[in-house]
């Protein structure tokens, strides 16, 4: 059994797809015993205590560096025994030296079709604002594998939404997470503690 730990920032719906996963048995070979939040009001924390899962919330600014950020997250980490680690929203960039330690072992969500719109001041509702303001027709929403580079890392799954006439920023955010995010992150986290998932270079296999 792998002890998930997910990560957050805000509203936490990804965390919630993945809380209402589990309790459907969908998540297989694993359970969410964590969650870290970035930010002390993010909605996400009362629905990780509405669940019975733990929380810790972690700021960034409370550390002198990204390092030593990142040390005091790894504590909290191998205190838990997690095996996987998720970002669900999560708005802090990791620094390197967890992203070495945990190597394939970090899943992040990304709203939209990586190498699209992504990198770094890529974020939230910045995404489809910029994907809007480009005028694309399709886009959607990535899980990926998390690297050193921001949102560089191996490409898991990948599902393509429409763009349609008159959306704002939020219509096609809600769009994307009901038709990709909310769907494509459980069944990577599920195929990942199934072992499932198997790493070659850039390229992931599911087997
Ligand atoms: C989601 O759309 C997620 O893909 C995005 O932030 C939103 C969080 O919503 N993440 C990123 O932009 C990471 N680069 P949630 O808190 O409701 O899950």
């Amino acid at each position: 059994m792998k002890n998930i730990a997910v990560l957050v920032s805000g509203g936490g719906t990804n965390l919630q797809a993945l809380i209402d996963a589990e309790a459907a048995g969908k998540i297989e070979n694993g359970a969410i015993r964590l969650v870290v939040s970035s930010n002390p009001d993010a909605y996400a924390l009362g629905r990780a205590a509405k669940a019975g899962i733990p929380s810790v919330v972690l700021r960034r600014r409370d550390f002198d560096s990204a390092d030593d950020y990142g040390a005091a997250l790894a504590a909290i980490l191998e205190e838990y025994g997690i095996g996987l680690v998720v970002l669900a929203g999560f708005m802090t960039v990791l620094p390197d030296s967890l992203c070495r330690r945990y190597e394939n072992r970090i899943i992040n969500v990304h709203p939209s079709l990586i190498p699209s719109f992504c990198g770094a001041g890529y974020y939230g509702l910045r995404v489809h604002e910029a994907a809007l303001a480009k005028g694309v027709k399709v886009t959607g929403a990535t899980v990926h594998f998390v690297s050193e580079v921001v949102d560089g890392g191996a490409i898991i799954a990948q599902k393509a939404v429409e763009v349609e006439d008159g959306d704002t920023p939020e219509i096609l955010q809600r769009r994307v997470m009901e038709q990709a995010e909310w769907l494509l992150l459980p069944q990577a986290v599920s195929d990942f503690c199934a072992g499932r998932l198997h790493v070659d270079g850039a390229w992931v296999a599911r087997k």
